[in-house]
């Protein structure tokens, strides 16, 4: 069917595309948290080697559970936010007290954990453990805005429940990680803010913006 076709063509885009990342090359719960972390407000480019020096310095949960703050911030030195390394160490004490020093696989146990919010627990769970569940940021809202003609304000925090339940129905049971990661990439080299270039896209013809060429109206926002 329609949804069947969507996540192959868009899968095997990112199978041919995607951009060679370390933390593509692990499924490492940890590293994976530790990259999705530090690209929220960071750029892939830069993030890649504080990333690798920053699992290189602390292979393990364990080992961030006791990092020293002068270690944390020599790590993060540059990246900024600092208090996003802090609230790090707060969860990595947090698994080694309540799981073991094992990165829980349960959705609700990973939104239990310091500084991690919808957006980062279901990166981690569905690029690491393959589970079915949507990493909704803003890009990803802007692919799925001109995707589907949406017209909620994404600058508004009541629309993200809404996107999830859009990805909810879309995302492909076998590959929910690449398929999230897919939406990223197109949001990141084609269907990006100031560049779009809906005709390169791999799913233009499931593109109800390109289709109906509204595409420059999308994705709506309001509020600044
Ligand atoms: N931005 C946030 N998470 C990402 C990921 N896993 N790959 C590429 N870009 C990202």
């Amino acid at each position: 069917d329609k949804i069947e076709a969507f996540r192959k063509r868009l899968l095997n885009w990112y199978d041919q595309n995607k951009r060679d990342l370390p933390w593509r090359r692990t499924s490492n719960p940890y590293y994976i948290w530790v990259s999705e972390i530090m690209l929220q407000q960071t750029q892939v480019d830069t993030v890649i080697p504080y990333y690798n020096r920053f699992i290189k310095t602390l292979p393990t949960i364990h080992d961030l559970a006791q990092a020293s703050e002068e270690t944390l911030l020599k790590l993060w030195e540059g990246l900024g936010y600092y208090s996003r390394v802090r609230n790090m160490k707060t969860a990595a004490i947090q698994i080694v007290e309540k799981h073991e020093g094992v990165f829980p696989r349960d959705k609700k146990d990973v939104l239990a954990l310091k500084g991690i919010g919808p957006y980062t627990a279901g990166a981690v769970t569905s690029i690491a453990f393959n589970q079915a569940e949507p990493a909704v940021d803003g890009n990803v809202m802007r692919v799925m805005s001109r995707l589907f003609e949406i017209e909620l304000d994404i600058g508004k925090a009541s629309s993200r429940k809404v996107f999830e339940a859009l990805i909810y129905e879309l995302i492909d049971p076998d590959r929910p990680g690449d398929f999230n990661q897919a939406l990223m990439d197109l949001g990141a080299t084609i269907c990006t803010p100031n560049n779009y270039f809906p005709e390169t896209s791999p799913v233009k013809e499931f593109n109800a913006s390109y289709i109906n060429e509204t595409w420059e109206r999308y994705p709506i926002k309001k509020s600044t």
